[in-house]
């Protein structure tokens, strides 16, 4: 039978216990938080590099975070796919300036170096055990339904959802923004665009939820051009 010291030595050594599991607890919590605010300045600094491209990850955050809550609520919960939108061309920061600021289509070459952002991006996050899942979607972000997207050409949902939300995301503001080589398109055309690569290189269910979005004024687009001119879906 427990004896009233027996129980008062049983609950100091649980409370000490609970409280080391806290501060390792904090400790582990202010790590992540810093490693976040580190990826956060590369990120930023990346994109002040890459003068085409400002504004980028919070734009995508948003169309992103739109489309989300057409599909379901609850996703807004959740940190990895914040991270995963904000963060999705962070592995660009490997690839030359002259080449992400080239004001003229990219030779075969030039863009084989930007088609390995997505591995690159994976291996920045993944050594942070929190981050191997947001790691897992950016290496995804550029695959595409039918198959025929990159690094690994996974198809339908062996993509995953988040990486699915992020590519649809990332090529509508790719689209509706100026880049180096061309004028941005106009909204109409843009969401017209997304519509006629559903099924390709889209998840309809994603393209369903980002044209519901759009109709219910939660994806807006600032200083959009009113340039017609036809353009194709970007290389991300
Ligand atoms: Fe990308």
């Amino acid at each position: 039978m427990l004896t009233l010291y027996n129980l008062a030595t049983i609950a100091a050594a649980t409370i000490e216990k609970a409280k080391l599991y806290s501060e390792v607890q904090n400790y582990a919590q202010q790590l992540e938080e810093t490693y976040l605010s580190t990826i956060e300045s590369l990120a930023k600094a990346f994109e002040a590099k890459d003068r085409y491209n400002k504004g980028h990850m919070e734009r995508v955050l948003e169309y992103g975070l739109a489309i989300a809550s057409e599909l379901d609520p609850n996703l807004l919960n959740d940190d990895v796919l914040k991270l995963a939108l904000l963060f999705h061309d962070i592995g660009k920061i490997e690839v030359p300036d002259y080449i992400l600021n080239k004001p003229a289509k990219l030779t075969p070459e030039e863009y084989e170096i930007i088609k390995r952002h997505p591995a690159a991006g994976e291996e920045i996050l993944k050594p942070v055990k929190f981050l191997q899942e947001v790691a897992k979607v950016i290496r995804q972000h550029q695959e595409r339904w039918d198959g025929k997207g990159y690094p690994d050409g996974l198809k339908g949902e062996e993509i995953h959802l988040y990486a699915r939300i992020v590519s649809v995301a990332d090529a509508f503001d790719a689209m509706t923004s100026d880049r180096s080589y061309r004028k941005a398109m106009n909204v109409e055309d843009a969401v017209q665009e997304i519509l006629r690569n559903s099924g390709t290189q889209f998840d309809p269910k994603v393209v369903e939820a980002f044209y519901k979005a759009y109709q219910n004024g939660l994806i807006k687009v600032e200083n959009s051009s009113n340039d017609t001119e036809n353009q194709t879906t970007s290389l991300g």
